[in-house]
């Protein structure tokens, strides 16, 4: 048996790319409603352009997304309709406390996370929760400056508390922050501000440093507060090749995934890499940590590790290199000339998937969740308005295959799978809405004119019996 009983098959979306609903409830403004669509997205969310943007000239995709603040009870039915043992979505911290620094939590939003955590479990549907998924208060982004201040963790603190009192019965499953090394890459987004480029590095590893905090917090909590549960962390994969097989284009990997572990790696391990410790000291900064948060982070470490997974690219150690470049989740790299690329140059990659599954486990020894990877593409509905994603299913199929092996013939330990915008949300990377992963299409465009009506996608039928099959019918 290929897929343990148990398996956790599924899907999953995030608050700000799906939820909408910004003005409602009580909630309050977060960064993600203020990044355009278009031309300036990646500018705001870098946080290099100066914030507010004219709403007259700018479309804001989060602020209503695909309405599922609304549609979450229909959504949920369909997603039990294709036998999800799990749904993975992530809370909108300004939901819970609209400012960030209120004393007590807005019952409202408590409210709507604990009717839709019921609702999952009304279906038999386990609630798998993303504390935040690249969300911030925009209060405390300006009152505090964010990730750049230790107030930040105070106030993180008093919103984990909040959601573990109201959902800790119930939820299971955690995640720390989304796609960790991805956030911290771009500080800047969540708040921390940087006036002088000389203090990049520093301003950098302190707000990784206060990230690392939040996540031990949390995971004390949930511990404590929800000794049932398990927390996991978060990681945006980065599988690169080295472009040639030249010893320079092979250490290029390595140091590469020095810049992509670290996160994953303090969650894991409870203390800094001795990579990122020198490469802290070759900057010359000094995190000044003392025992008590040594301790804090050695003694709350996670229980499983969860990722996504979409493509892989190439690195080479030729600073002089003409080698094409392609996109890919998060960062552009080098193309690789033995993969086919989607319509969004991301190249895919199943074998790439199972690689990946086994670093992954070799290197932490602990279970893995795969917690996001599908194809993001164009849909053309027919005359009939019925979507024949046989491409999706190419992939998801190609991929669960490659998964299947590392479990069955690595003896890699996974404990589930949910499918990326398994109902089509808005893109995290461009904010488009043709950009499309779900088996449930949403009829909306990118500018957010449609009906918000939803219909099955071919995909549908395909991923129930992969779910009623445990994994054994992919035809
Ligand atoms: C991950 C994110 O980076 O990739 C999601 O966790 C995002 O938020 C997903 O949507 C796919 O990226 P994109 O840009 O195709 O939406």
């Amino acid at each position: 048996m290929a897929f343990p009983d148990g398996f956790l098959w599924g899907g999953a979306i995030s608050a700000s790319q799906a939820e909408g609903g910004w003005q409602e409830g009580g909630r309050g403004v977060e960064n993600c409603d203020l990044i355009p669509a278009g031309p300036d997205r990646f500018a705001v969310m870098s946080g290099a352009l100066q914030l507010p943007l004219d709403d007259t000239t700018h479309y804001f995709p989060a602020r209503n997304a695909i309405d599922f603040y609304h549609h979450y009870k229909e959504d949920i039915a369909l997603f039990a309709e294709m036998g999800f043992k799990t749904f993975r979505t992530s809370l909108s911290w300004s939901r819970i406390f609209p400012n960030g620094d209120e004393a007590e939590p807005n019952q409202a939003g408590l409210d709507f996370y604990e009717s839709m955590v019921d609702e999952m479990l009304a279906h038999g549907i386990e609630p798998l929760i993303t504390m935040t998924h690249f969300d911030i208060p925009q209060h405390v982004v300006e009152a505090y400056g964010g990730w750049g201040s230790d107030e930040t963790i105070e106030l993180y603190q008093r919103f984990c508390k909040a959601v573990f009192e109201r959902l800790g019965g119930k939820v299971k499953w955690w995640l720390t922050f989304n796609e960790i090394n991805l956030m911290c890459a771009m500080v800047e987004g969540m708040g921390v501000r940087i006036e002088r480029e000389e203090d990049r590095p520093r301003f950098t590893y302190e707000a990784m440093h206060r990230i690392a905090q939040a996540c031990a917090h949390t995971i004390r909590l949930c511990h404590q507060m929800c000794p049932d549960a398990k927390i996991g962390c978060m990681k945006m994969s980065s599988l690169v090749y080295g472009y040639t097989c030249a010893p320079e284009d092979q250490l290029e990997v390595i140091k590469h995934n020095h810049e992509m572990d670290v996160m994953i790696d303090v969650q894991v391990y409870g203390y800094y890499p001795r990579y990122f410790v020198r490469r802290m000291e070759r900057d010359g900064v000094d995190l000044g940590i003392t025992p008590e948060v040594a301790r804090l982070l050695a003694e709350n470490t996670v229980d499983f590790v969860s990722f996504s997974y979409y493509n892989t690219q190439c690195v080479s150690g030729d600073p002089d290199t003409t080698a094409e470049l392609t996109g890919g989740n998060g960062y552009a790299g080098i193309r690789n000339p033995h993969l086919e690329v989607s319509p969004w140059g991301w190249a895919i990659d199943p074998v790439g998937f199972r690689i990946l599954l086994n670093q992954l486990y070799d290197r932490y020894q602990k279970p893995l969740f795969v917690v996001e990877n599908g194809l993001g593409t164009i849909d053309e509905p027919d005359e009939n308005g019925y979507i024949e994603d046989d491409y999706r299913i190419a992939y998801l199929r190609d991929h669960i295959e490659q998964m299947r092996d590392a479990i069955d013939e690595d003896g890699v330990e996974v404990l589930g799978y949910t499918v990326w915008g398994c109902i089509d949300v808005v893109s995290g990377g461009t904010g488009e809405m043709k950009k499309r992963y779900g088996f449930i299409y949403v009829d909306m465009d990118d500018e957010g004119n449609g009906t918000k009506a939803r219909s099955k996608k071919k995909s549908f039928d395909w991923y129930r019996k992969v779910i009623s099959s445990n994994g054994a019918d992919l035809a």
